[in-house]
């Protein structure tokens, strides 16, 4: 390479977005630096190659690129400008969309906290959602790769947009996708502690107990949001709503106002849920992060407390969904009689104590069970109502069954299973974990539902007729 460049990581998206809007050749790096520590130059004048060949770069698994940090602007403003159209490209790996949507969410939450031009920032934030709403919807892998990004970014610009993608996956689990509540939470997400830029930083940072004045202050900064927002900006009624209401809580104990219950708008309680979550999973100057399976655990003790309970089981459905490693759910250990989901953030932890084999426990049960499938819900949450049909059990343990069906079921799909023990009906949920074509039967397909809820020992080994299967709407489940 020629001269010293200070090089900055951006997504391929952002580059091809670039190329294919500016007349201007970028100088760009590939992605690893060589035995020297140097980048290498991959396209540009000094280079003598101009072209990039997207496929080829994205067929070996290549995410990002290194370009010049003096071209980084518009690169990005590119990136930007064609979000849009990248979310509706086929061509393109959902990762790659999820990466492009990630550093345009995170570029507009940053301008933002700059403080410089709410009005605009606020109309770019809305085209983004706008994109990013297409693409996810298009495609739902590129909601769980964003799934899987928010565990990983920890700046405050990075946890608005955060917490933005996660509050549109929650209105999505809980509306059945009615896009302007998406869009709309979406966007209050992103504003919702804008009030907070008028805060000193070292009171929100402060390590030590706050006074009750520093509290008077923080517990304002929803109304300063709304402050901050309301003279230029032209946000909707309800979004202002939903931002002046992230942090009341469900009974009523949560401020700036205390309003309760069902009088908490709806955006206002998902982003209570969201912001919570994805503040807990990241690490702040006053205490390490919580794993996603410890978050959950504080939070479940505050479901009718703190958070709204249907919004919750809505939640704990959304990530029980999340096909991505960051959120996958495993099996418990066997010295815990915990039940509920587990969900395991750090893999070199799982590597260290890998989950207890269930092989021993397992009973092949040919020709004696079966499960009625009467509804499924897939990925796409809203779209499959199956007809119902018997799925054949071939084994069952206390952590899952193995069914067979004449339909494939998708990879983190959650059910809904009811075992009916001596006259008493136990549901349980479980997550789809593998389906494969049945080698020995055409057209057959065979599946591992794993449970997110134990078995009782007895009830592993015991010969339970399963009444039903349904789809992850808690309409249909029992009460109680
Ligand atoms: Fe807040």
């Amino acid at each position: 390479m020629g001269k010293q460049q200070k090089l900055k990581e951006v997504p391929l998206g952002a580059v091809q977005a670039f190329s294919e809007t500016s007349v201007d050749a970028l100088e760009v790096y590939l992605p690893n630096k060589n035995a020297t520590g140097n980048a290498v130059l991959y396209s540009g004048s000094e280079s003598g190659t101009t072209g990039i060949d997207y496929r080829r770069l994205q067929d070996v698994g290549v995410q990002t690129m290194l370009i010049a940090v003096e071209d980084l602007a518009s690169c990005e403003e590119a990136l930007e400008r064609e979000l849009g159209n990248l979310m509706l490209d086929p061509t393109v790996e959902p990762q790659k969309k999820a990466m492009c949507a990630q550093q345009v969410g995170v570029n507009v939450a940053r301008d933002m906290l700059c403080g410089g031009n709410p009005a605009a920032d606020v109309d770019r934030a809305s085209g983004l959602f706008d994109s990013l709403l297409t693409g996810m919807l298009a495609d739902p892998a590129v909601a769980t790769s964003l799934l899987a990004m928010s565990a990983h970014h920890r700046t405050t610009a990075s946890h608005l947009f955060a917490v933005s993608v996660l509050s549109m996956m929650l209105a999505q689990e809980a509306f059945g996708g009615n896009e302007k509540q998406m869009h709309d939470v979406a966007l209050a997400g992103m504003l919702h502690d804008l009030g907070k830029t008028s805060i000193d930083a070292a009171i929100l940072n402060k390590v030590e107990p706050l006074t009750a004045d520093e509290i008077n202050l923080i517990r304002q900064h929803p109304v300063e949001s709304i402050r901050l927002l309301g003279g230029e900006a032209n946000v909707d009624v309800n979004i202002c709503r939903m931002i002046l209401e992230h942090h009341e809580r469900y009974d009523g104990m949560g401020y700036p106002v205390g309003v309760a219950g069902d009088d908490i708008s709806i955006g206002g309680r998902i982003l209570a849920i969201t912001d919570s979550f994805h503040a807990m999973i990241g690490r702040r100057d006053y205490r390490t992060a919580l794993t996603p399976v410890e978050a959950l655990r504080v939070m479940r003790a505050q479901v009718g407390k703190q958070f709204d309970p249907s919004l919750f089981a809505a939640w704990e459905r959304v990530l029980a969904g999340g096909v991505v490693s960051e959120f996958k759910p495993v099996l418990l250990n066997d010295d815990t009689d915990e039940v509920g989901t587990g969900y395991h953030a750090d893999h070199r932890k799982a590597k260290k104590k890998p989950p207890v084999s269930r092989r021993s426990d397992r009973k092949p049960i040919h020709g004696q069970l079966h499960m009625a499938c009467i509804a499924t819900g897939t990925l796409k949450r809203n779209d499959v109502v199956r007809e119902l049909s018997h799925y054949p059990v071939i084994d069952l343990s206390r952590a899952g069954a193995c069914l067979e069906s004449i339909a494939p079921m998708y990879r983190g799909e959650v059910v809904s299973i009811c075992l009916n023990t001596g006259g008493a009906s136990q549901w349980l949920r479980g997550v789809v974990r593998w389906c494969r074509r049945n080698a020995t039967a055409d057209h057959r397909y065979r599946m591992g539902v794993q449970f997110m809820h134990r078995l009782a020992p007895e009830e592993a080994h015991s010969r339970h007729p399963v009444v039903a299967m349904m789809s992850n709407q808690d309409a249909l489940m029992p009460a109680g």
